[in-house]
Protein backbone atom coordinates (compact mmCIF):
# COMPACT_ATOMS: atom_id res chain seq x y z
CA UNK A 1 0.00 0.00 0.00
CA UNK A 2 0.98 3.38 -0.43
CA UNK A 3 2.46 5.31 2.44
CA UNK A 4 -0.04 8.69 2.18
CA UNK A 5 -0.58 11.84 4.63
CA UNK A 6 -2.61 13.31 2.02
CA UNK A 7 -6.09 13.35 4.02
CA UNK A 8 -9.33 13.92 2.68
CA UNK A 9 -12.71 14.84 3.96
CA UNK A 10 -16.21 13.64 1.83
CA UNK A 11 -19.64 15.20 2.65
CA UNK A 12 -22.26 13.45 1.17
CA UNK A 13 -26.36 12.84 1.66
CA UNK A 14 -27.07 10.03 -0.59
CA UNK A 15 -25.94 6.40 -1.62
CA UNK A 16 -21.70 7.23 -1.90
CA UNK A 17 -21.28 5.46 -4.79
CA UNK A 18 -18.63 8.25 -5.05
CA UNK A 19 -16.93 7.30 -1.97
CA UNK A 20 -16.98 3.72 -2.57
CA UNK A 21 -14.75 4.44 -5.70
CA UNK A 22 -12.40 6.10 -3.27
CA UNK A 23 -12.41 3.16 -1.15
CA UNK A 24 -11.81 0.80 -3.73
CA UNK A 25 -8.89 2.76 -5.44
CA UNK A 26 -7.64 3.36 -1.70
CA UNK A 27 -7.84 -0.56 -1.75
CA UNK A 28 -6.21 -1.01 -4.66
CA UNK A 29 -3.27 1.16 -4.26
CA UNK A 30 -4.49 3.43 -7.19
CA UNK A 31 -5.37 6.12 -4.84
CA UNK A 32 -2.49 7.79 -2.71
CA UNK A 33 -5.26 9.33 -0.13
CA UNK A 34 -6.89 8.64 3.32
CA UNK A 35 -10.52 9.22 3.30
CA UNK A 36 -9.94 11.00 7.26
CA UNK A 37 -13.72 11.86 7.79
CA UNK A 38 -17.45 11.25 6.01
CA UNK A 39 -20.03 14.18 6.98
CA UNK A 40 -23.65 12.74 5.76
CA UNK A 41 -26.44 15.21 6.60
CA UNK A 42 -29.33 12.48 6.20
CA UNK A 43 -29.44 9.85 9.29
CA UNK A 44 -30.93 7.60 6.13
CA UNK A 45 -27.77 7.90 3.36
CA UNK A 46 -26.26 4.40 2.29
CA UNK A 47 -22.89 6.23 2.42
CA UNK A 48 -22.68 6.46 5.95
CA UNK A 49 -22.86 2.68 6.37
CA UNK A 50 -19.93 2.45 3.62
CA UNK A 51 -17.99 4.54 5.68
CA UNK A 52 -18.71 2.41 8.69
CA UNK A 53 -17.98 -0.66 6.75
CA UNK A 54 -15.15 0.82 5.64
CA UNK A 55 -13.94 1.89 9.54
CA UNK A 56 -13.66 5.09 8.23
CA UNK A 57 -14.62 7.83 11.32
CA UNK A 58 -18.37 9.07 10.18
CA UNK A 59 -20.16 11.65 11.46
CA UNK A 60 -24.29 12.68 11.34
CA UNK A 61 -24.34 16.28 11.02
CA UNK A 62 -27.98 17.47 10.59
CA UNK A 63 -29.29 20.71 9.95
CA UNK A 64 -32.83 20.12 11.44
CA UNK A 65 -34.60 21.59 14.13
CA UNK A 66 -33.84 25.14 12.89
CA UNK A 67 -36.33 27.21 14.94
CA UNK A 68 -34.70 25.01 18.07
CA UNK A 69 -31.33 23.89 17.02
CA UNK A 70 -28.17 26.06 15.96
CA UNK A 71 -28.92 28.51 13.10
CA UNK A 72 -28.22 27.48 9.70
CA UNK A 73 -25.14 29.92 9.68
CA UNK A 74 -23.99 28.12 12.97
CA UNK A 75 -24.29 24.80 11.77
CA UNK A 76 -22.02 25.87 8.92
CA UNK A 77 -19.50 27.16 10.91
CA UNK A 78 -19.16 23.99 13.82
CA UNK A 79 -19.38 21.76 10.16
CA UNK A 80 -15.75 23.52 9.16
CA UNK A 81 -14.63 23.45 12.73
CA UNK A 82 -15.30 20.06 13.14
CA UNK A 83 -13.64 18.82 9.49
CA UNK A 84 -10.75 21.47 10.61
CA UNK A 85 -10.39 18.56 13.51
CA UNK A 86 -9.16 16.27 11.33
CA UNK A 87 -6.97 17.87 10.09
CA UNK A 88 -7.56 16.92 6.34
CA UNK A 89 -5.97 18.26 2.71
CA UNK A 90 -9.48 18.14 0.66
CA UNK A 91 -12.38 18.30 1.59
CA UNK A 92 -15.20 17.05 -1.62
CA UNK A 93 -18.95 16.82 -1.75
CA UNK A 94 -19.92 14.60 -2.64
CA UNK A 95 -23.50 14.84 -4.00
CA UNK A 96 -24.04 17.13 -0.56
CA UNK A 97 -27.72 18.49 -0.79
CA UNK A 98 -27.05 21.43 1.29
CA UNK A 99 -25.41 24.99 -0.40
CA UNK A 100 -22.71 25.77 1.81
CA UNK A 101 -21.80 29.65 2.35
CA UNK A 102 -18.49 31.89 1.76
CA UNK A 103 -18.57 31.80 5.65
CA UNK A 104 -17.80 27.72 5.38
CA UNK A 105 -15.70 28.22 3.08
CA UNK A 106 -13.41 30.78 4.52
CA UNK A 107 -13.40 28.93 7.78
CA UNK A 108 -11.85 25.45 6.32
CA UNK A 109 -8.69 25.50 6.36
CA UNK A 110 -9.08 22.48 2.90
CA UNK A 111 -9.63 23.75 -0.53
CA UNK A 112 -13.10 22.78 -0.74
CA UNK A 113 -14.38 20.85 -3.92
CA UNK A 114 -17.30 19.68 -5.63
CA UNK A 115 -18.85 16.90 -8.04
CA UNK A 116 -21.66 17.86 -10.46
CA UNK A 117 -23.46 15.61 -12.51
CA UNK A 118 -23.30 18.36 -15.61
CA UNK A 119 -20.95 19.81 -17.65
CA UNK A 120 -19.68 23.55 -16.37
CA UNK A 121 -18.07 26.01 -18.48
CA UNK A 122 -14.39 27.32 -17.52
CA UNK A 123 -14.92 30.64 -15.96
CA UNK A 124 -18.52 30.67 -15.66
CA UNK A 125 -20.83 31.44 -18.41
CA UNK A 126 -24.39 29.98 -19.59
CA UNK A 127 -23.24 27.30 -21.85
CA UNK A 128 -20.58 24.81 -22.50
CA UNK A 129 -18.96 23.35 -25.62
CA UNK A 130 -17.72 19.87 -25.32
CA UNK A 131 -16.38 17.97 -27.72
CA UNK A 132 -17.95 20.63 -30.52
CA UNK A 133 -20.91 20.67 -28.78
CA UNK A 134 -22.57 23.95 -27.35
CA UNK A 135 -25.26 23.16 -24.83
CA UNK A 136 -26.40 25.12 -22.02
CA UNK A 137 -24.43 25.09 -18.95
CA UNK A 138 -27.16 23.08 -16.09
CA UNK A 139 -27.06 24.33 -12.24
CA UNK A 140 -28.91 23.23 -9.89
CA UNK A 141 -30.43 20.27 -8.08
CA UNK A 142 -32.14 18.76 -11.15
CA UNK A 143 -29.62 19.06 -13.62
CA UNK A 144 -30.07 15.37 -15.47
CA UNK A 145 -33.72 15.98 -15.38
CA UNK A 146 -32.89 18.80 -16.63
CA UNK A 147 -30.96 17.68 -19.30
CA UNK A 148 -33.70 15.31 -20.47
CA UNK A 149 -36.28 17.84 -20.55
CA UNK A 150 -34.03 20.20 -22.91
CA UNK A 151 -33.55 17.55 -25.03
CA UNK A 152 -29.29 17.58 -25.37
CA UNK A 153 -27.32 15.19 -27.22
CA UNK A 154 -24.89 14.92 -24.54
CA UNK A 155 -24.53 15.59 -20.85
CA UNK A 156 -21.85 14.88 -18.17
CA UNK A 157 -20.38 15.90 -14.95
CA UNK A 158 -17.75 18.42 -13.44
CA UNK A 159 -15.50 18.53 -10.55
CA UNK A 160 -14.69 21.97 -9.64
CA UNK A 161 -13.23 23.97 -6.69
CA UNK A 162 -16.07 24.96 -4.35
CA UNK A 163 -16.66 28.95 -4.49
CA UNK A 164 -19.63 30.85 -2.54
CA UNK A 165 -21.84 31.04 -6.10
CA UNK A 166 -23.33 27.46 -6.40
CA UNK A 167 -22.14 25.39 -9.32
CA UNK A 168 -19.17 27.46 -10.22
CA UNK A 169 -15.47 27.94 -9.87
CA UNK A 170 -12.26 26.47 -11.10
CA UNK A 171 -12.82 23.15 -13.35
CA UNK A 172 -10.89 20.24 -12.20
CA UNK A 173 -12.14 18.10 -14.30
CA UNK A 174 -15.29 17.22 -17.03
CA UNK A 175 -16.38 14.45 -19.09
CA UNK A 176 -19.17 13.94 -21.41
CA UNK A 177 -21.50 10.98 -21.73
CA UNK A 178 -24.51 11.27 -24.64
CA UNK A 179 -28.24 11.10 -23.90
CA UNK A 180 -30.15 7.94 -25.40
CA UNK A 181 -33.35 7.57 -26.72
CA UNK A 182 -35.02 6.07 -24.29
CA UNK A 183 -33.11 7.53 -21.13
CA UNK A 184 -34.84 8.38 -18.26
CA UNK A 185 -33.39 10.36 -14.99
CA UNK A 186 -32.04 7.04 -13.37
CA UNK A 187 -29.83 5.57 -16.22
CA UNK A 188 -29.07 8.86 -17.55
CA UNK A 189 -28.02 9.82 -14.24
CA UNK A 190 -26.16 6.07 -13.48
CA UNK A 191 -24.33 6.86 -17.15
CA UNK A 192 -22.99 10.04 -15.67
CA UNK A 193 -22.83 8.78 -12.24
CA UNK A 194 -20.09 6.04 -13.94
CA UNK A 195 -18.05 8.71 -15.08
CA UNK A 196 -18.08 10.33 -12.03
CA UNK A 197 -16.71 7.90 -10.10
CA UNK A 198 -13.77 7.47 -12.37
CA UNK A 199 -12.85 10.86 -12.55
CA UNK A 200 -13.05 11.39 -8.65
CA UNK A 201 -10.34 9.03 -8.59
CA UNK A 202 -8.15 10.61 -11.30
CA UNK A 203 -8.93 14.28 -9.74
CA UNK A 204 -8.29 12.95 -5.72
CA UNK A 205 -5.30 11.13 -7.07
CA UNK A 206 -3.82 14.23 -9.04
CA UNK A 207 -4.03 16.62 -5.90
CA UNK A 208 -2.52 14.20 -3.39
CA UNK A 209 0.07 14.08 -6.20
CA UNK A 210 0.60 17.78 -6.62
CA UNK A 211 0.74 18.05 -2.64
CA UNK A 212 3.36 15.51 -1.89
C1 LIG B 1 -23.44 12.55 -8.01
O1 LIG B 1 -24.12 12.52 -9.23
C2 LIG B 1 -22.91 13.92 -7.72
O2 LIG B 1 -22.48 14.62 -8.84
C3 LIG B 1 -24.14 14.60 -7.19
O3 LIG B 1 -24.72 13.64 -6.33
C4 LIG B 1 -24.41 12.34 -6.85
C5 LIG B 1 -23.81 11.53 -5.73
O4 LIG B 1 -23.84 10.16 -6.04
N1 LIG B 1 -23.82 15.86 -6.60
P1 LIG B 1 -23.39 9.07 -4.99
O5 LIG B 1 -24.12 9.37 -3.68
O6 LIG B 1 -21.90 9.17 -4.84
O7 LIG B 1 -23.81 7.75 -5.56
Amino acid sequence: MTITNYRIAVLLSGSGSNLQALIDARATGTLPAEIALVVCDRAAAYGIQRALSNNIPAIFAPLNRPRHGPSRAAWELQLADLINLFAVDLVLLSGFMRVLSASFLERCYAPVINQHPALLPDGGGENVTVDGITIPALRGAHVVADALRLGLPITGCTIHRATPIVDDGPILARASVPVLPGDDEAVLHERIKAEERRLIVEVVARLAGEAM
